[in-house]
């Protein structure tokens, strides 16, 4: 499907800030699970919102909102409560029997933000904490997919320990700024694809930096921050285009390629993202011959930190499952890129080209 530039949906769920959650609606709770509450079973129902299990793994014990868990179609148990706070023990029983979600309620929102914010601030900003900890809690919500692209890709050992070092840099930069690290917590919760599809993009662009040869180590940092917020973006994209199963329809198309736009809007005041970072989310579907969007930029003009930006998040794409195709391979999407001239910076083809081309490095360890 190479003519669809985009990722074109999240494959799993994307909510609105104070809107509906997209995800299957839970059926009404009995009457047992919430007496004593106030509100009606179905009042409960209407007002639950799924969140990730794993957001709670390493989390502060106090939760100032009440946690839901999903037994089945029509039956929900209130597991854990703003009293009592999480039980670490039953959490961990959870995410060992698989449940992947657990519910809140939709009033409970900015408490649950808050939470999140509170709990990377604390595993973040304690000194006893190592950083090699603090990495890891952020890649261990990423591990799978990382071990998923690189199982496709025939890369080195060292490119695979590269990648951890290079993600280490810019999560470093991002400790700095408590407002830059809720946008990214806010991705992750906005749904998998775009959390893995963003640190693949910052990670695979870092590469592409790293491999031209020509960037300093603060324009280095920027791409990583680029690639890591390029499609800040599709969380404002409606559900019903970003996981649409068939081609967009013209209209549909349009309102998805508002994305950057909307993206810059969403940052532009963020305190502590450099200007640099703007231009990569706001460019990096432009291309070099002015077919991009959304200004059909000229070559000359696209700032190149962008073309970076753009090329590994096509390669990215390509060699992710989509809802409306399977992922390819590596070998195949490199094909694909190099097949679509015009699309991307020839001297950038060359060099992903060579970073993940089977001849590029050694077989990873398996
Ligand atoms: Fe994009
Ligand atoms: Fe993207």
């Amino acid at each position: 499907m190479k003519g669809r530039a985009e990722p074109a949906g999240a494959a799993s769920e994307i909510w609105q800030p104070g809107g509906e959650s997209t995800r299957e609606r839970p059926a009404p709770m009995s009457s047992d699970e919430e007496r004593g509450s106030g509100v009606t079973a179905d009042q409960l129902s209407a007002s639950l919102i799924p969140v990730e299990i794993r957001v709670f793994r390493g989390a502060t014990r106090d939760i100032t909102f009440d946690v839901y868990l999903k037994l089945g179609e029509g039956n929900f148990a209130h597991v854990f409560s703003r009293n009592t706070g999480l039980d670490y023990k039953r959490l961990a029983n959870y995410i060992q029997k698989g449940v992947t979600q657990l519910y809140i309620r939709q009033e409970d929102l900015d408490a649950y933000r808050k939470f999140i914010e509170r709990t990377a601030d604390s595993i973040f900003q304690d000194p006893k904490v190592s950083t090699e900890r603090k990495i890891a809690s952020l890649l261990n919500m990423t591990e799978q997919n990382m071990a998923e692209v690189f199982s496709q890709a025939e890369v080195s050992k060292e490119t695979a320990d590269s990648a951890r070092k290079v993600v280490n840099n810019y999560v470093s930069l991002m400790l700095d700024d408590p407002k830059t690290l809720a946008i990214i917590l806010n991705l992750v919760s906005h749904g998998e694809y775009l959390y893995y599809h963003s640190i693949a993009v910052s990670v695979f662009s870092l590469f592409v930096a790293k491999a031209s040869g020509q960037f300093n180590r603060r324009t280095f940092e920027m791409i990583g921050m680029g690639g890591f917020l390029h499609d800040v973006g599709y969380t404002q994209i409606p559900k019903d285009i970003l996981e649409s199963e068939k081609e967009l329809t013209p209209e549909q198309w349009e309102v998805m390629k508002q994305h950057p736009t909307i993206g810059l809007r969403m940052i532009e005041s963020t305190p502590n993202i450099p200007d640099e970072v703007r231009y990569m989310v706001y460019q990096h579907h432009e291309y070099p011959n002015a077919k991009g969007y959304p200004n059909k930029l000229r070559n000359a003009v696209i700032y190149h930190p962008a073309k970076i930006v753009e090329i590994a998040d096509s390669f990215s794409a390509l060699i992710s499952n989509r809802p409306f195709r399977k992922a390819y391979s590596v070998a195949e999407a490199l094909k694909i890129i190099q097949s679509e001239t015009g699309k991307h910076d020839a001297q950038l083809v060359k060099i992903l080209t060579q970073i993940f081309s089977r001849s590029g490095g050694q077989k990873a360890a398996a």
